[in-house]
């Protein structure tokens, strides 16, 4: 027996049944008669746009995908229409010999380090030519809007804050920059809408400390960040989607660029590669801001301005003295000593922060409000990337003597901020285009050992002289 509400819900599914149709352009003339149906049963019109102006980005012919900058970095490659069919991705071209191989490009999502060779199969990606796109990918696909970046690695290497932070999203954004060069691409350059980590099945791309994710979402808190289980519906729909526009990022390709064995980092392939001034900076000033609730702001000798103001710029001293590298006890003291020295001089404003013991937003706090930051290598330094870039920045990194690595070096250049690394009483530092050649870890119980040396004196002379590079002239 048809009821009423039989009734109701049959023309329910038969509405909506026209509706699904209407976005496929084969029944543009059905969804007409629809609007001109609908129109005459005067319903309210539809709250979307989707019925009465077919969004004409959604469906799509498949055209050429682009690489608006080439190839400048392996690991970090971005795409213009970028197709992706049952898990696999496809870049279409008439002009495969101007891609680059793609072990430059992304690997399989396997472990690093295993005795299996892991470069990419026609699996996990696919250049093909228009002809062949026919026939693998047919003849529309839905667009999936704005930038994407897919980082496409096991968690292996993700789990960490300057993995995550100084490797993976500042390689990123760097690259992504050097788009506002590209003539024809609009700019200010969107935030990226989405990351997408195929190769990751469940939490584990988080950090112990559990600061990557929330930081992520104050970073860029209308992005998504979604795992293998979005990669799988797409698989699942067997449709084709294309990327309007995607950067894949892959530890294991960047590690093939020969800068690696300069720097041994997986920024190291995107250094040379111009970036655009503050790249960072917006990032920055979004996390500090949605992190602590404002974004702390100094004069223009460093004094921090927003309450509570500061007697003078900040130096933050990352202490690690309760941690395991640490620095002779005795040197600890003459360290602190020196810098409390040029507090009662009133050149500097001195923090000393034992992160291990704060909350992390009180971290980022300290960190925003600082000018100088001086501690043993550690990652405590992966924090000057929420300090402000400016012409006194500095960040002073305390090695076992002849010791170097370039982690922290490296941010520093991508900042803005000044680096020196000090060796008990000598320091060394690298204008642009240079740099300390190699990396020396010394030995285990030297470089990671709990009697690191410095000279207190030392420092304190290099802080005040960063401090009064650029003295304001009196008149
Ligand atoms: C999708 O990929 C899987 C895994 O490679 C394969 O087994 C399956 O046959 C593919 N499905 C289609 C419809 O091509
Ligand atoms: C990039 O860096 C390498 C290593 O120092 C250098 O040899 C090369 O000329 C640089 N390339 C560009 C385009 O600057
Ligand atoms: C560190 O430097 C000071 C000042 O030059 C010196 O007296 C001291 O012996 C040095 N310490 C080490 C371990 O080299």
């Amino acid at each position: 027996m048809w009821t009423r509400r039989h009734l109701v819900f049959a023309v329910i599914i038969f509405t909506s049944s026209l509706y699904l149709l209407s976005s496929n352009p084969h029944v543009e003339q059905v969804s007409s008669n629809l609007r001109s149906l609908t129109k005459h049963a005067s319903s309210p019109p539809s709250p979307f746009d989707s019925l009465e102006t077919p969004n004409a980005n959604h469906d799509t012919q498949i055209s050429e995908t682009t690489l608006p900058l080439g190839a400048p970095a392996p690991g970090f490659t971005i795409f213009d229409r970028l197709y992706v069919r049952n898990g696999t991705l496809f870049a279409v071209t008439q002009h495969p010999e101007g891609y680059p191989d793609l072990i430059y490009v992304l690997s399989q999502g396997k472990n690093k380090g295993g005795p299996d060779n892991i470069d990419p199969t026609p699996r996990e990606m696919q250049v093909i030519t228009p002809t062949q796109a026919k026939d693998i990918l047919g003849d529309y696909a839905t667009v999936i809007e704005g930038t994407s970046i897919i980082l496409y690695d096991t968690s292996q290497f993700m789990a960490h804050y300057y993995h995550w932070w100084g490797e993976i999203i500042l390689g990123a954004m760097r690259i992504y920059s050097a788009l506002s060069f590209i003539p024809g691409i609009e700019t200010p350059l969107p935030v990226p809408s989405r990351l997408l980590l195929p190769n990751v099945p469940d939490m584990s791309w988080r950090d112990k400390a559990g600061v990557n994710g929330p930081l992520m979402h104050a970073a860029f808190p209308s992005s998504s960040i979604e795992r293998s289980d979005y990669w799988k519906d797409l698989s699942d729909i067997d449709q084709t989607f294309v990327f309007e526009r995607a950067m894949l990022v892959s530890r294991v390709a960047a590690h093939k660029s020969p800068l690696s064995s300069v720097w041994f980092k997986m920024i190291s392939s995107t250094m040379n590669v111009t970036a655009a001034v503050d790249f960072w900076e917006p990032l920055r000033r979004r996390a500090v801001q949605n992190m602590i609730g404002y974004l702390p702001m100094m004069n223009e000798a460093g004094t921090v301005m927003s309450p509570p103001t500061s007697s003078a710029p900040i130096v933050i001293y990352v202490s690690r003295q309760g941690g395991g590298r640490r620095l002779r006890k005795e040197d600890d003291e003459d360290l602190v000593n020196g810098l409390k020295e040029l507090e009662r001089e009133g050149i500097c404003e001195l923090h000393v922060a034992k992160m291990e013991t704060m909350k992390f937003k009180r971290q980022i706090e300290a960190v925003a409000r600082s000018t100088i930051m001086v501690g043993v290598h550690g990652n405590g330094l992966t924090h000057q990337i929420w300090m402000p870039p400016s012409a006194r920045s500095t960040v002073i990194e305390i090695f076992y003597p002849e010791t170097y690595l370039h982690d922290y070096s490296m941010l520093a250049r991508n900042m803005g901020h000044k680096h020196y690394a000090v060796w008990n009483d000598t320091t060394l530092t690298y204008p642009a285009g240079q740099w300390f050649k190699g990396v020396n870890e010394g030995t285990r119980d030297n470089f990671h050992g709990n009697s690191i040396p410095v000279h207190g004196k030392t420092v304190a002379d290099l802080v005040r002289q960063r401090l009064r590079l650029e003295v304001i002239p009196e008149f």
